[in-house]
């Protein structure tokens, strides 16, 4: 396959990261398909492509029309039986369970040239591979947050992925407008690695009372940080942001380097999950 045979792209999952992905497919000229199982959460997936649509085209990045017409490439569907594409990038939850089970359905229904990419931010791509149908044309697809700006893109190759897959998807997040970089699998591949210890250290400071969240937010912007680290987590979502560290943890033999916080887990018990609720370390009270 080459990059001209990629017409269609689906992407599995509508929350934080599937969402902009998808509008990031249709802005590029994809046929783009958009599937959740939540249909709360695909309702909201809609809202805030149609809103971040219209403000690219307020700020006359682009026309009306074409504000039309990427919104008119993307379906939003709670239909599994559509997602038939090239492509398939999935974004659901940081579960391996989860992401087996979805990916061997998709993979029944597609051609076994279908490419099928992993949103994953810590799940080793080798082990996603391993259980799915055609391991060779399993692959990272690590974008960041938010997926429409954000310019890098980590392109990770399990140790059974077919290099002519990989090329490709460098190849793809170059026509998405995005800087690739090709990471070999590792837990946390690059990014998230080095930026672990942004987050368990910070909430450790947290949980030892030397600082409030607020002061090391300021004070880590104060020092260029464009965001503090529990702004990023209510961005980024407590949750997931919790799963790859829990992930992390485990992938490193328990290094205590990498352990969760119990507060963090607090949160997430508590569904404080961030922007995406409403309500994390920070209220969010127009975006319940
Ligand atoms: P999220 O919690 O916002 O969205 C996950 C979505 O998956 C939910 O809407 C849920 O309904 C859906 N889902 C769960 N099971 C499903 C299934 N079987 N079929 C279809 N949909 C299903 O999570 P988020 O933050 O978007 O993360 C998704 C993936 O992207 C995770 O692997 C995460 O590690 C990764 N990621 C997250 C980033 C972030 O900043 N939030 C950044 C980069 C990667």
């Amino acid at each position: 396959m080459t990059l001209q045979d990629i017409e269609t792209i689906a992407v599995i999952g509508a929350g934080t990261m599937g969402q902009g992905i998808a509008q990031l497919c249709a802005q590029s000229g994809f046929t783009t398909i958009l599937y959740d199982i939540n249909a709360t959460v695909l309702e909201k997936a809609e809202t805030t492509t149609m809103a971040s649509l219209a403000k690219l085209a307020d700020k006359g990045k682009i026309s009306s029309q074409e504000q039309e017409e990427i919104l008119d490439r993307i379906t939003f569907t709670k239909d599994v039986l559509q997602l038939r594409a090239e492509v398939v990038i999935e974004a659901v939850v940081e579960r391996l369970d989860v992401k087996h089970s979805i990916l061997n359905e998709v993979a029944q229904q597609n051609k076994p040239s279908t490419i099928l990419a992993s949103n994953t931010s810590s799940l080793p791509i080798t082990r996603i591979a391993a259980k799915v149908q055609g391991p060779e044309r399993v692959v990272g697809l690590h974008f960041f947050n938010p997926a429409t700006i954000m310019k890098l893109v980590e392109v990770i190759s399990g140790a059974a992925t077919a290099p002519e897959v990989t090329q490709l998807m460098k190849e793809l997040a170059l026509r998405l407008g995005k800087t690739p970089v090709i990471a070999q699998d590792a837990p946390g591949f690059i990014v998230n690695r080095v930026a672990r210890h942004f987050y368990v250290e910070s909430l450790k400071l947290l949980e030892e009372n030397v600082a409030s969240h607020e002061s090391i937010d300021r004070l880590l912007q104060a020092s260029g940080f464009k965001m503090g680290p529990f702004q990023l987590m209510d961005l980024i979502g407590v949750d997931t942001n919790f799963s790859v560290t829990s992930a992390m943890f485990e992938a490193f033999h328990q290094d205590p380097k990498f352990r969760p916080s119990r507060w963090q887990q607090q949160k997430v018990d508590a569904g404080h999950h961030g922007r995406k609720t409403g309500r994390g370390f920070y209220e969010y009270p127009t975006q319940k």
